[in-house]
């Protein structure tokens, strides 16, 4: 057990668990794109840590490019308008792209990048995400490659943040209200 657990009400998904999904999630992506190129785009910073163990688990050829972006908003809601704060060196053209997030909360930042890369003329542009919350959707977004659907609570881990911290964690757990509140 390692120290900050201990800021956790409940683990939710443990780090094996995680694993389990994420090959089964590469099988079903090394099928799809069989013969075809791809590219992951990873959403700086929270999917680092899926990215990392998704691109080793695929034995597919891939490229990783970064994207890090911002939505303005009061406090922790996003507002749905995006700001780019580091955009991708690759030229998106007759590309497959595979959006890579840890989490898809109310849908919006999602929503503005799917629609954003769509512009850049890919070929494709697919969406890869660890976590959702069905509960807390503003918007519809289409997830080719979903890994769990969870409740709508405070979760931090395996790369998810509380004030940028509890991304080392490396399960996804509940957030004690006392360190938020
Ligand atoms: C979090 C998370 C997703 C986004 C989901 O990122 O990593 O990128 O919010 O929220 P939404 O579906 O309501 O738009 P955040 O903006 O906290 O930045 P971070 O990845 O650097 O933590
Ligand atoms: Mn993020
Ligand atoms: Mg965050």
């Amino acid at each position: 057990p390692r120290d900050i657990e201990g800021d956790l009400t409940e683990i939710l998904i443990e780090e094996d668990q995680i694993r389990t999904r994420l090959a089964e999630l590469c099988r079903l992506i090394e099928a799809d794109y069989a013969g075809k190129d791809l590219l992951l785009v990873g959403v700086l910073k929270g999917a680092v840590m899926v990215m990392a163990d998704l691109a080793r688990e695929l034995v597919h050829p891939i490229t990783m490019d970064w994207m890090a972006v911002s939505s303005y908003g009061s406090g922790t809601q996003s507002s749905g308008v995006v700001r780019i704060l580091k955009d991708l060196d690759t030229d998106l053209l007759g590309r497959n792209v595979l959006i890579v997030e840890d989490i898809i909360d109310s849908g919006l930042t999602l929503s503005w990048l799917l629609s954003n890369l769509k512009s850049r003329g890919p070929e494709s542009v697919e969406i890869c995400a660890l976590l959702r919350k069905p509960d807390a959707a503003r918007v519809d977004i289409d997830v080719k490659y979903l890994g769990f659907d969870i409740p709508n609570q405070f979760v931090v881990g395996y790369g998810l943040d509380f004030d940028e911290r509890y991304r080392n964690l490396r399960s996804v757990g509940v957030l004690a209200p006392h360190i938020y509140s």
